[in-house]
């Protein structure tokens, strides 16, 4: 895709890699639309586009946002979705409204975006939503994040088989623990200590070039310590 003059929404362009992926696209040239919870936050991510609000906990919301950022840049190629809420303890410690929060935050509410981009790609047209490596590393004392980026990630591969032949282009991306200060503004519970095995600067980086380059995954080898994916 050629990013230069790219129709983009980023939704949770209020956090660390959501700003920073907008900066970036900004920076090649793709005409933006900022969406996230808290208009002055979107302001001072200091890309001068269009700000839209929403709460990822209103379902109908997330849609009708996608919506209007479409209109307003007359056709959307690329949705981002790079909101999301952490929690940690064990399984028994985070109840049904800590897990509620965590799957409608982190899978239903980018699944009601993505649902809404599709038609709004007309044709090709790329969503790239940010998962994380516990789709692919369950882990002990997140197991309600795990299964909250788990599920959307099965999703998201499945809507890639759905969405092959019409052209639109389906990218998980799924970091491995990043200092963004994510974990401390968990909704439950204190995070352990965690090593980043990336900068934010170098996942924005495959993030932007993949989707210029029609990925479908990127993901952390463990064992390499490095971003592997196609
Ligand atoms: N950092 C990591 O280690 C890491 C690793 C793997 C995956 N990820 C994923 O990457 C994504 C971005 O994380 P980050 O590290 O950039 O964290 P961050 O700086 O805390 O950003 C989180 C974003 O989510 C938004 N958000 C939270 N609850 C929301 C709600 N109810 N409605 C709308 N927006 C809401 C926040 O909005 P406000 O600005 O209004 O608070 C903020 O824009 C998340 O999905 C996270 O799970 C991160």
């Amino acid at each position: 895709m050629d990013l230069d003059g790219a129709r983009v929404v980023v939704a949770g362009a209020s956090g660390v890699l959501g700003a920073a992926i907008a900066r970036s696209l900004h920076g090649r040239g793709a005409r933006l639309v900022l969406a996230g919870r808290d208009a002055d936050r979107l302001a001072a991510v200091g890309v001068d586009a269009p700000v839209l609000t929403f709460d990822a906990l209103d379902l109908e919301r997330c849609a009708a946002v996608v919506d209007e950022a479409a209109e307003l840049l007359g056709g959307l190629d690329v949705l981002v979705v790079a909101f999301g809420v952490a929690a940690f303890g064990p399984a028994e410690q985070a109840g049904d409204v800590i897990t509620e929060h965590l799957l409608t935050v982190n899978t239903m509410a980018p699944m009601a975006m993505v649902r809404a981009a599709v038609p709004r790609f007309d044709g090709d047209g790329t969503a790239v939503v940010l998962s994380a490596i516990l789709a692919d590393h369950p882990t002990a004392g997140m197991a309600a994040y795990t299964a909250s980026k788990a599920g959307l990630s099965a999703w998201l591969t499945a809507v890639r088989q759905e969405q092959r032949r019409q052209g639109v282009t389906v990218f998980d991306v799924r970091p491995p623990h990043i200092e963004t200060g994510l974990a401390d503004r968990a909704i439950e519970g204190e995070a352990p200590s965690m090593t980043a095995g990336a900068t934010v600067e170098e996942l924005v980086e495959l993030v932007v070039d993949g989707i210029r380059d029609g990925r479908r995954e990127l993901r952390y080898d463990l064992k390499e310590r490095a971003f592997a994916g196609h």
